[in-house]
């Protein structure tokens, strides 16, 4: 299949790619760098042997996606990664989440129903599930868009309404809502991985910039949740295993939409998570217990049974696998793509 990867050259896209060349597909990618560098290309041909075509622009201009389309089409198929992801810049600045969110979305499927895709796969997120009575989350559980703390998730399913509403006309057409958990890890290799700009603001990138010594010790955000040892629980899922769903998720497509959960189904608790880094590493890393953090919810996890049932996947790998690829990675490449 010849897939166009709009945000291909970000994290999950970067994977992505990988795991669709592995699997004899054409993946293609779109992205205006804005996340991410064009290094990736070459990382991407150093693991693979292949060197993907990149289009450096916006998604949301349907004249950048018509160009794609001109020079790469046509597709099979649109994998759609392109987002702002940072729930709490979110809450500051929901114009732009909204507008870019959703506008992508909407270049995409003109341009693509347009030139007859087959197949619309779409990054959704663990975090439009409202109500943690439902755990384990099935994808029949409780979304209610005016519950959700931030326009980040709201923008996510946003996005799942108008693409219900847009694949009922066109019935040809498979729409597969993806709703990860929380991706973690890195390629193998270590020539890819997460790439956060800043101070990262997840418990994975966090804990791997306080094992480089790039930041002083770890936060602990709460260690009084009504949780076995007290932090919070998280459906931390490897992002090849991920990567790996969305090529099972497009092959397995059928006209119509389907949605499916993508996480391990086992939550990990933030001490699990850096016990398992400090495993990795060979010794204890600095940490101390915070207060909460704002909006944190004590547990989330999903039932991955109906993406195992449906598309034959399941995630194989464990939080040490996990957290020794992130080590790997990161002392690979201590500043990330720059150095
Ligand atoms: C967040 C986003 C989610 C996104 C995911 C990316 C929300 C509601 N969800 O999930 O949309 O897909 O990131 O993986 O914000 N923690 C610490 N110390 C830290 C950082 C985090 O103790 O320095 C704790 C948190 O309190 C939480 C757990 O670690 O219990 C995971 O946090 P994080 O990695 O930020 O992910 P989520 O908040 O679950």
């Amino acid at each position: 299949m010849r897939v166009l990867l709009a945000g291909g050259a970000g994290y999950i896209g970067t994977h992505t790619a990988i795991a669709l060349l592995e699997a004899g597909h054409e993946p293609v990618l779109l992205d205006d760098l804005s996340n991410t560098s064009d290094v990736v290309t070459d990382r991407i041909a150093e693991i693979t042997g292949t060197r993907v075509p990149l289009i450096t622009g916006d998604a949301a201009d349907d004249e950048v996606v018509e160009s794609a389309f001109d020079a790469h089409g046509p597709f099979d198929a649109i994998i759609h990664f392109a987002a702002l992801k940072a729930v709490g810049e979110s809450v500051a600045k929901p114009l732009e989440y909204y507008a870019n969110n959703l506008d992508t979305t909407y270049a995409l499927l003109r341009v693509g129903l347009a030139r007859g895709i087959r197949s619309f796969v779409f990054s959704s997120t663990g975090t439009v599930y409202s109500d943690p009575a439902d755990l384990p989350f099935t994808e029949e559980a409780t979304r209610n868009l005016v519950e959700l703390s931030n326009p980040y998730s709201k923008s996510k399913l946003m996005n799942e309404v108008a693409l219900t509403d847009i694949q009922a006309v066109n019935p040809e057409v498979n729409v597969t809502l993806l709703r990860y958990f929380n991706p973690v890890g890195a390629h193998a290799s270590g020539l890819v991985g997460e790439d956060p700009k800043g101070i990262p603001n997840n418990l994975m990138p966090f804990v791997a910039r306080v094992a480089v010594g790039a930041l002083p010790e770890i936060g602990i955000f709460g260690d009084d949740y009504d949780t076995p040892d007290g932090t919070g629980l998280r459906d931390y899922i490897h992002v090849v295993d991920l990567a790996e769903g969305h090529v099972a998720a497009l092959e397995k497509a059928q006209p119509g939409l389907a949605s499916y959960n993508l996480g391990t189904g086992n939550p990990v608790s933030v001490r699990g998570l850096i016990e398992s880094f400090e495993r990795a590493v060979g010794h204890e890393l600095p940490k101390s217990v915070k207060p909460r953090r704002a909006g944190d919810l004590a547990a989330t996890y999903c039932s991955p049974e109906k993406a195992e049932r449906e598309l034959g996947w399941k995630a194989t790998r464990t939080i040490d696998d996990m957290t020794a690829s992130v080590w790997n990675w990161q002392q690979k490449n201590p500043s990330g793509y720059a150095g």
